[in-house]
């Protein structure tokens, strides 16, 4: 499917069928989009609502974050795990406090340079705060590609990785950013999910490899040890 057609159908399936009630998409502020991406990376949706919620009523916005103890910021991160995340937060709201004016940078090459902002992260913050044009490849985006393109291998590989980063560029609209964005993560959460996916209530089914050639339940190929 050319990439107009792909992105259009991921988006019309997103304000359809995707997710609207988060949290941090109710504002789309910036800040909320760097908490939870932040709080996303190795942690569940359901778990992160509530820390989320609690987040956001201890430290509003960046300037009361830059400016509360380490220890309250880990304290407010009891539980989540993973607390080079936490310090991270803190360091990245003291870093746009004071090198950006307050404001966070709208292009994935200046957000790489914020504390614990990696490739997936620059870019989902680009597109939900933002709703820029940015390709974002999380787990469920390379799982998602992996079955529609036909791509035999370890997707943890560097070569795998780059062809998956390609992808993404390519097909990446370039309008409804957000839309778009959310539609891969909650086509990936929701229906092509890692066992047992809803191919019938997929808007991809008709032009997806996996489906096509009967590898949905082998694609991506598992992990070499
Ligand atoms: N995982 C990371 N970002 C997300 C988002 N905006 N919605 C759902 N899951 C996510």
């Amino acid at each position: 499917l050319a990439p107009n057609k792909f992105a259009k159908r991921v988006i019309s399936w997103q304000r359809q069928h995707g997710r609207h009630d988060l949290p941090w998409q109710q504002l789309n502020h910036p800040y909320h989009v760097l908490v939870s991406e932040l709080m996303l990376q190795q942690t569940q949706v359901s778990t992160v609502i509530p820390y989320f919620h609690n987040w956001i009523a201890k430290f509003p916005d960046f300037n009361t974050l830059a400016n509360a103890e380490e220890d309250q910021v880990l304290s407010a991160w009891q539980g989540l795990g993973y607390y080079s995340r936490a310090r991270n937060l803190h360091r990245a709201a003291q870093y746009v406090v004071a090198e950006c004016n307050g404001q966070l940078p709208d292009l994935p090459e200046l957000l790489r340079e914020v504390p614990g902002v990696g490739p997936y992260t620059a870019g989902a913050i680009t597109a939900f705060a933002f709703d820029k044009p940015a390709a974002i490849v999380d787990g469920n985006v390379k799982r998602l590609f992996a079955r529609y393109f036909g791509i035999v291998g370890d997707l943890t590989t560097t070569s795998i990785n780059r062809q998956l980063w390609q992808l993404a560029e390519n097909y990446t609209p370039n309008h409804s950013n957000r839309s778009y964005a959310q539609g891969l993560l909650d086509l990936g959460a929701t229906i092509c999910k890692p066992r047992q996916p809803n191919c019938d209530e997929c808007p991809l089914q008709e032009t997806c490899n996996a489906l096509a050639t009967n590898r949905v339940d082998t694609l991506p190929t598992a992990k070499r040890k």
